[in-house]
This record gives C-alpha cells, sequence and structure tokens, in this order.
C-alpha cells in the first residue's frame, strides 16, 4: 500500500537510534523528505550516514540531520527553521526523542521529577510550537506522540516516567481537539518494551554476576513483565505504525493511540 508520503516533509526528533532511526529509515524508504535531530551529534552523524551508504538513491538530498536537545526551546526553534529553509514545508511531526527513569518512587529524587516532566513534556511542546503554522498550512498535517503504555498501566520501577507519560496522553487528546480546526491530527503510540538503545544499555549496566546472554535476560524480561507475545518488540514494528499515522492516509484518524506492545497491556 501507497502510505502516500512520497515528498511529504516529517520531521523525526530523536533520529540517531532505536524507534527514531527506524522510522526516518522507513519514512525515507516511502520517498519522504526528513528532518531529524538528537544531542550526540556524532552519533547522529553515524547513523545519517549508515542511511545515505545504504541507499543508492537521492536519499542524501531528502535528509537534514541537527543537533538539537528537545528540551532547548530556542534549539528546537533553529531545528524547525532550518528544516522549512531547506524542504520548504512541513507536513508531519513525530515526537520521538527522550528516555526513561527506572526509578521506583521512593528512589526519585525531587529534581529527577521535575527532569522527566520536563522532558516528556517539553519534548513535545517545544517542537510542537515551533512547527505548529508549518503543520497547519499542510494539507495533511499530522502530529505523532511517541508515548508508552505506561501511560495507562503504571509500573512502580517506573515511578515519574509512568506519571510524566500519563500526562502526555492527556495532553494529545487536548491538543487533537485544539488543533482539529487548523487540520491537524494528534495521535499517540504506546510502546511495551522494545529492544533498543534503552534497553540494550540497561543490559550492558546488569549485575557482574549476571551471566545471561541478551536473548536470555530478554526472554526473563518479557516473562516477568507478562508481555503476550513473550517477547521484546522491535524498533521497526513502531515506526510502521507511527508512518501510518502520519501517513495521510489516516485522515479519519485523530485523538487516539495505538500501543505496540505485545500484548502487555491488561486493559480492555
Ligand atoms: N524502548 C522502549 O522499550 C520504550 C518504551 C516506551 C517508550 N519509549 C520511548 O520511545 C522513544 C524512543 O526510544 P528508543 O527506545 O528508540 O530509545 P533510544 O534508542 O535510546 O533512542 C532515543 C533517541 O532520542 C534521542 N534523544 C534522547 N533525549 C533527547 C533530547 N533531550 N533531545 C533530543 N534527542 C534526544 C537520542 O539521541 P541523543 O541521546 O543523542 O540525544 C536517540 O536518538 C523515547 O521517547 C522512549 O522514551 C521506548
Amino acid at each position: 500500500m501507497d502510505l502516500q508520503l512520497h515528498n511529504r516533509v516529517v520531521v523525526v526528533t530523536g533520529g540517531s537510534s532505536g524507534v527514531g532511526r527506524a522510522l526516518v529509515k522507513d519514512l525515507l524508504s516511502a520517498g519522504a523528505r526528513v528532518a531529524t535531530c538528537a544531542r550526540d551529534v556524532d552519533r547522529l552523524r553515524a547513523s545519517t550516514a549508515s542511511l545515505i551508504e545504504s541507499d543508492a538513491g537521492d536519499v542524501a538530498d531528502r535528509l537534514l540531520a541537527t543537533e538539537c536537545d528537545v528540551r532547548d526551546a530556542d534549539a528546537v526553534s533553529s531545528f524547525i527553521d532550518a528544516t522549512v529553509d531547506r524542504f520548504g514545508a512541513i507536513d508531519g511531526l513525530v515526537n520521538n526523542a527522550g528516555q526513561s527513569l527506572m526509578k521506583r518512587f521512593d528512589e526519585t529524587e525531587d529534581d529527577e521529577w521535575l527532569a522527566e516532566f520536563e522532558l516528556k513534556f517539553s519534548g513535545v511542546l517545544n517542537p510542537l510550537k515551533a512547527a505548529r503554522s508549518h503543520l497547519g498550512a499542510s494539507d495533511a498535517g499530522a502530529v505523532v506522540n511517541v508515548n508508552a503504555v505506561l501511560a495507562r498501566q503504571p509500573e512502580p520501577r517506573l515511578a515519574a516516567t509512568s506519571a510524566a507519560r500519563a500526562g502526555l496522553l492527556n495532553l494529545t487528546k487536548t491538543l487533537s481537539i485544539d488543533l482539529a480546526p487548523e487540520g491537524i491530527r494528534v495521535n499517540s503510540v504506546l510502546l511495551g518494551l522494545i529492544d533498543t538503545g534503552q534497553w540494550r544499555r540497561r543490559y550492558e549496566q546488569r549485575a557482574d554476576d549476571d551471566h545471561r546472554t541478551w536473548e536470555e535476560w530478554s526472554g526473563d524480561l518479557a516473562a516477568d513483565r507478562g508481555i503476550t507475545l513473550g517477547r521484546l518488540g522491535v524498533a521497526t514494528e513502531v515506526s510502521f505504525i507511527a508512518a501510518m499515522l502520519v501517513s495521510p492516509k489516516a485522515s479519519y484518524v485523530t485523538g487516539t493511540s495505538i500501543d505496540v506492545a505485545g500484548g502487555v497491556g491488561r486493559y480492555v
């Protein structure tokens, strides 16, 4: 199926790794022009270079990668300006950049609560405010917020992240209502446990006497969390759904969320 993304301009924050990188790749494959950002500029450049090298076509002309921390409103504004200077428009925005804080309520310091809320909210609000007029000018403006099942199903080992995720899901609904008159759809993808940098880092930080392989470690994790499909997801399983939601073909979908979580959500 043609997602009608050819020549569309899509901004993906956090495109140097995991879900964001997979989405940048999928969007480029669909013929879109893509702008992405991350903080670690060396990793971003390496990721961009490998995407360009693996493609025989015109990907270099359709990809903009810029150093930018989504918490910094001025930097985000410059990133969005650079996107419009380069591509002339913005049709889609995928707010993907972020990470989680693996701490229980009693372990979470005051400044960590604030930092977690700042990342989750400014990581959406800064790009949206900067891109809003361009999304409204598109005939198919769409925002996708990459969120987590934690928004509906709190995990005590991720206390602050769960609370921040719930707030972001709530905000996404409000945005879908407020931006509808401007022709902008706003939806969420709710991730379960996806095999990306986040979980690989936790695996590397496991106890010295834990000699399990990644497959054993992640299999035990899936069993512990009760994932129906019995495994962690992979980034392309998320990027496909995000690309679908940002596509003009999803023109009657707004204010909703799709779980990409292997059935870990117990709610109906
Ligand atoms: N993997 C999971 O199981 C899972 C579950 C639920 C939700 N999520 C969410 O899904 C999104 C993607 O995560 P992932 O698993 O693909 O993680 P990842 O592999 O660690 O990639 C995260 C990306 O975001 C960028 N990033 C992080 N903080 C940023 C900031 N402040 N400003 C700009 N870029 C930033 C990172 O680059 P730099 O570090 O260089 O900035 C990287 O490109 C995140 O929001 C994450 O919280 C993931």
